[in-house]
């Protein structure tokens, strides 16, 4: 094994840098990485629920015998509604009705007059005259960007931070795409003025909120850029779709911007609880978008996912009560980690990060914090810089504020423990 590799999941960079290009090899220098943390009880990468998502479950390391009772932070499920009672009953009723699984994509028959219905319904939400249901928010970022971008009559720009669903629709289009400075309005107005007159079409991409540190993207300041550069503006909602703008609409609705934003996209899988993407745009991208090869070619999402998509869009309508819940309890955690003195850098949604910047005693606590009975997911280098290695938490309207006292109390012990915080 070697043991320069930083990170499991550099390998591959690390031996393509030293010339090591055969897949065989790479392959078996992944699993002996594997079989090293494994034995260190330090493989953390496929810990899973026995019973799958709720605020406290039963999680099994690999290299642990036994479940461990532990509070989860690491799932998007934000307004909880992955085990309603009415979201489950309309799951059940779908099933029943129209059986499981599609068989066959969207274009071949894939698609119910439930799935023709919720797109019609994603396309009001966002105030678009279409929507454009994919199998998955992967799959919409990734097949929607490949499908407008093909060469190089376009160019694409992106935040720093963009998802990696976004990144692999930029590589897959063949066109020639560039990263402004994360949330940087003057870089982006220096990319922009840099490169517009050179392409035929000029793309801006960016997310409402940012899944790693949950700080929002200045919007506004962005339709102002659009208008005076004339690009087009795709807005992926995924983290903030469900507790933003009016009945959760979205960030975008929250601001008055939804008609300046040519393309609307967010996920089924977060506030929504279920699988599936949804791109909403003018009828005539919409067209277009129908050919893209992650709808022609992808089976569509089965009806009882689409049943509870709709399911959780009539609560977050009729129950506005369950979003300002999820506001308070995001609200109680914030401010007790920020009293503790800890470092939550700018998020302003619920997905709250601490900041330890040292990835040993982040590894250390990922450990520690489950062994208390605290699940979450250490961010380490090279999704994020070295120096800017954190946990992240996401609040979701399940948990109870006892799972948050007890996230607080456990975290109050470590931080003083690793010296992120004082002591008394
Ligand atoms: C910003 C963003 N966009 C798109 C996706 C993809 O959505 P899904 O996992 O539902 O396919 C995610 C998922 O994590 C995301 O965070």
């Amino acid at each position: 094994m070697r043991k320069d590799i930083p990170q499991i999941g550099m390998t591959y960079q690390v031996l393509n840098r030293d010339g090591v290009f055969n897949i065989r090899e790479i392959a078996k220098e992944y699993y002996a990485q594997q079989t090293h943390l494994d034995e260190m009880e330090q493989w953390t990468h496929d810990r899973y629920l026995k019973q799958s998502s709720h605020a406290r479950a039963l999680v099994r390391s690999p290299s642990a015998n036994e479940f461990k009772s532990c509070s989860v932070w690491s799932i998007n499920h934000y307004l909880g509604l992955n085990r309603h009672p009415y979201v489950i009953e309309k799951a059940k009723e779908a099933t029943e009705l129209y059986g499981t699984g599609c068989g066959t994509s969207a274009m071949s028959g894939g698609h119910s007059q439930l799935h023709k219905d919720l797109q019609k319904r994603f396309a009001k939400v966002f105030s678009k005259e279409e929507c454009i249901l994919f199998p998955t928010g992967f799959t919409a970022n990734s097949g929607t960007i490949a499908a407008l971008c093909k060469g190089s009559e376009t160019l694409i720009i992106i935040d720093r931070d963009s998802h990696a669903s976004i990144i692999d629709g930029c590589r897959a289009s063949g066109s020639r795409f560039i990263p402004f400075k994360h949330n940087s309005i003057q870089d982006l107005e220096n990319k922009v003025k840099k490169f517009s007159g050179k392409h035929i079409n000029l793309l801006v991409i960016v997310e409402s909120a940012y899944s790693m540190e949950g700080d929002i993207a200045p919007l506004k300041k962005i339709v102002e850029l659009k208008k005076k550069y004339g690009f087009l503006l795709y807005v992926d909602e995924a983290h903030t779709f469900g507790f933003y703008g009016e009945n959760g609409r979205g960030l975008c609705n929250q601001l008055g911007i939804a008609d300046d934003v040519d393309f609307i996209m967010t996920t089924l899988s977060k506030s929504t609880a279920s699988m599936g993407g949804v791109v909403a745009t003018s009828k005539e991208f919409a067209s277009f978008l129908r050919w893209s090869t992650a709808y022609l070619f992808q089976a569509a999402i089965p009806a009882a996912d689409v049943a509870v998509a709709d399911a959780c869009l009539d609560l977050m309508s009729s129950q506005p009560e369950i979003i300002e819940s999820l506001w308070d309890k995001t609200h109680y955690l914030r401010q007790k980690l920020v009293d503790l003195g800890f470092d939550i850098g700018k998020s302003e949604s619920p997905i709250v990060p601490l900041f330890v910047r040292d990835s040993d005693i982040l590894k250390k606590m990922e450990k520690e914090l489950y062994e208390e009975g605290v699940f979450t997911i250490a961010i380490q280098y090279p999704v994020v810089k070295a120096s800017e290695v954190r946990f992240r938490f996401i609040v979701n309207n399940s948990h109870a504020i006892e799972d948050i006292d007890h996230l607080v109390d456990i975290l109050s012990k470590l931080g003083k423990k690793h010296g992120l915080i004082k002591g008394l």
